[in-house]
């Protein structure tokens, strides 16, 4: 008589980190006068409220997947690693216009791996930081070695350029970073979570039942209620942040940079005011030249701290992303 059947699990590297990070931004600029116009409102005030001083959008040409290959092959090339080495394609996103399937699977196919695992992560502003954190599971959990994680958003699709509360925040972009295995840890505990009650804050505005029945053409356009999201931001989300750097074993004087995701400048000051974090802690302030990209925002915040001199390899950054869900993660990560 044999016994139960005893199932073998998987056990990967001690640590993971982040071991590449990529970035691409759409050829077309677009400042604040190209959009004031038709909400009644003016650069002054944009830049007052937001910070924004002007965002990319995307060209026809630049697609949800064609800007994640660009920014996965700077990834790969800085990380020194071979799509043919990537196990598992992550893609943060709510702007691919297919409900499935996955971008990811044309990502992964293009890129050249060879039948990595592929899916999307919809968990909006939050998405990138979501796929960190499973990613750096993935890895100690030996489910994947070399996972490549993007967050990307073609919003001026789904933009509505006739609201005021939001026609001036939203962009498009793409960042993507390769984790894998590591000696010393690279990724500190994910800190995240969801509130549904506040579920109707930020959404698609129509459910696609309704976009199949209407009678005029519908596109099913982002609505905000923009002052609450403001106020449940700036400070629920700086608890979380100090959460992260409490189950990292990080203190505030110990970090070198803060890159929260980039929904408003003044939200971004008002987490760095509440987390009470050092002068020295160099803060990202992507969202002045890029808008808010949801998904992809903290990538290529952090793109342009390396780019500035803001950040370097080796440097311990405090990841802080949130947005529709409500939805939030946080973690620390050791830069590459
Ligand atoms: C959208 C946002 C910039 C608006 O700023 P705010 O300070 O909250 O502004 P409010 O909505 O309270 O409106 C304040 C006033 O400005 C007016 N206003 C709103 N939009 C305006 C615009 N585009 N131009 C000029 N005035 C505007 C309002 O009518 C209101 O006027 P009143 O005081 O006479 O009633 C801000 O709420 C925000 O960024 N929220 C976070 C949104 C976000 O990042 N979401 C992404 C997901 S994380």
């Amino acid at each position: 008589m044999s016994g139960p059947v005893e199932l073998r699990s998987s056990q990967g590297a001690p640590h993971a980190a982040i071991l590449g990070l990529g970035a691409y931004r759409p050829s077309r600029v677009v400042p604040n006068s190209e959009i004031v116009g038709r909400i009644d409102s003016t650069d002054e005030w944009v830049q007052q409220r937001s910070g924004i001083r002007e965002r990319r959008w995307a060209t026809d040409d630049e697609t949800v997947q064609s800007m994640s290959v660009a920014a996965s092959r700077v990834a790969l090339e800085r990380a020194g690693i071979d799509a043919t080495q990537i196990d598992c394609v992550v893609v943060a996103t709510i702007s691919h216009m297919m409900q499935t399937p996955a971008v990811a699977t044309l990502v992964a196919h293009e890129l050249g791996t060879e039948q990595a695992a592929a899916f999307d992560v919809s968990a909006a502003c939050a998405g990138f930081c979501h796929g960190v954190g499973m990613a750096a599971d993935f890895i100690r959990a030996g489910s994947a070695r070399h996972v490549l994680v993007i967050g990307v958003e073609k919003l001026s699709e789904i933009t509505n350029p006739d609201d005021r509360g939001s026609a001036f925040i939203f962009a498009d972009g793409a960042g993507a970073v390769v984790m894998g295995p590591s000696d010393v840890a690279g990724v500190g505990p994910v800190v995240w979570g969801s509130d549904g009650e506040q579920y109707d804050l930020i959404r698609q505005r129509e459910d696609w039942r309704e976009v199949i029945v209407a009678d005029e053409p519908v596109i099913p356009h982002l609505v905000m209620q923009g002052n609450a999201v403001f106020r449940w931001a700036s400070f629920a989300m700086a608890k979380i942040g100090r959460e992260a750097l409490d189950r990292a074993g990080v203190s505030p004087e110990q970090l070198d940079c803060f890159v929260p995701h980039q929904a408003n400048m003044r939200i971004t000051d008002a987490m760095a005011r509440a987390m009470k974090l050092p002068p020295g802690v160099r803060i990202a302030r992507d969202i002045a030249e890029q808008g808010n990209t949801s998904a992809a925002s903290i990538p290529l915040a952090l793109e342009r701290m390396y780019d500035e001199g803001d950040a370097k390899s080796g440097d311990i950054a405090l990841l802080v992303a949130f947005g529709a869900g409500l939805a939030y993660a946080a973690q620390v990560v050791r830069l590459p």
